[in-house]
């Protein structure tokens, strides 16, 4: 699969033309379709964190930090002077991580908690200006939540905004240029570090993942084609997404740049429960599945993290037989992947290394995945098999299947 970009003209990016990949032995399996992008109504600079809503941010803070290597670097709640809330906010490479937990028991924290269990609120993007976005994005069809408003502290002001997306799902619109503050206004500096183990070399949000209700995928990558002016990048038909027992659909958009790549799924029909409709029961609606973040040694990465107790799916032994000869010469040891079940694609642009954990809450919903990407910008189509049927077998062990 080759995705070609055109020439970038400052802000504008233009897509080749005639980069129309498909692969045409097996059809249906996925597409592309070339986007074509000449003016940029909504710049985005990137991800600038994501906040989970937990039942316990405390403790919440704590696995990340000692089972992920994510670094505490600012923290807002009583003793900041904030009465209702408690948020703490992690760090690692460019990921920021925002865990937030109700004081009060009856506001908005408390009811998403409820519903959803601990889960993705808000997947904030930075922008140069949160207005022009909110105004933007309304404009376009999103609902708006939060309007458009300067927050400030000694350490400089913040504009933000927000517009929901599928679910109770939000984006929340950051325009930070300048703010010298450890994280936004009314957040304190974090720094004791002493404690914690060593960063585990994840770097970047690689792509965060929507899972919706069957029927809704379109309607979603409408949504972000229309009030992001995302295009959509490659597309998975159920037949290429599916096991012996369950399938699934998805398409992804992207901002152009690379930057943002937004899949979204959809249930499809197979002959027991799949497992985003196993997600959507638990998580009560649509929302996110699992945020992919990248490391560029996925070795030393998963073995650090499986040492410090992350639980990762596990993948059958005979899937590393076929790999020499579907994947071909690759920079890592096969042992070490078998060893750790790290799972490995190639395309015709390079290949790709991930791996899954299982869900990090009580509910068969939220996880992580973490990649290193040589050269491929697919998502592990060759291994979506292979990863489906590691998924129910734990789906059959929760009585889910
Ligand atoms: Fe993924």
């Amino acid at each position: 699969m080759r995705i070609d970009c055109g020439p970038k003209a400052g802000n504008h990016y233009v897509m080749a033309t005639e980069q129309v990949i498909s692969r045409e032995e097996t059809p249906g399996t996925a597409t592309v379709t070339p986007p074509v992008r000449d003016d940029d109504h909504m710049p985005i600079h990137g991800i600038d964190h994501v906040e989970m809503y937990v039942g316990n941010a405390a403790q919440a803070a704590f696995y990340f930090v000692h089972a992920f290597g994510f670094t505490e670097t600012a923290y807002a709640g009583l003793e900041t002077g904030r009465r209702d809330r408690v948020s703490h906010v992690l760090e690692q490479g460019r990921i920021r991580l925002v865990l937030t937990g109700t004081l009060m028991g009856s506001d908005d924290i408390a009811a998403h908690h409820a519903h959803h269990g601990d889960g993705v609120h808000k997947i904030a993007l930075s922008v140069p200006d949160a207005e022009a976005a909110y105004n933007h994005a309304v404009g376009h069809g999103a609902r708006g939540i939060l309007t458009p408003h300067w927050v400030e502290d000694e350490h400089g002001r913040v504009q933000l905004s927000s517009v929901a997306t599928y679910g109770d799902t939000q984006h929340l619109f950051v325009a930070r240029e300048g703010y010298k503050g450890a994280f936004l206004p009314g957040y304190e500096r974090r720094a004791d570090t002493s404690k914690n183990p060593p960063d585990s070399g994840l770097f970047a949000i690689d792509h965060i993942v929507g899972n919706v209700e069957l029927g809704h995928m379109n309607e979603w990558v409408h949504y972000y084609e229309r009030v992001f002016g995302m295009t959509e990048m490659i597309h998975f038909s159920d037949e290429a997404i599916s096991t012996e027992y369950s399938a699934l659909m998805s398409k992804v958009v992207t901002d152009g740049t690379g930057r943002i790549k937004f899949p979204i799924n959809e249930p499809a029909e197979g002959k027991r429960k799949s497992q985003i409709e196993e997600y959507i029961e638990y998580y009560r609606g649509a929302g996110a599945q699992h945020i992919a973040v990248a490391t560029r040694d996925i070795v030393g990465c998963v073995s650090a993290l499986k040492e410090q107790g992350v639980q990762f799916l596990a993948i059958p032994e005979e899937y590393y037989d076929e790999v020499p000869e579907r994947i071909g010469e690759i920079e890592e040891d096969l042992a070490d992947l078998r060893r750790l079940g790290i799972l490995v694609d190639r395309d015709d642009e390079g290949y790709l290394l991930q791996i899954f954990t299982k869900p990090v809450g009580d509910r068969p919903t939220i996880f992580f995945e973490i990649i290193e990407r040589h050269g491929s910008r697919g998502f592990g189509e060759g291994n979506f098999k292979a990863l489906f049927e590691a998924i129910e077998r734990e789906q059959e062990q929760r009585g889910n299947l």
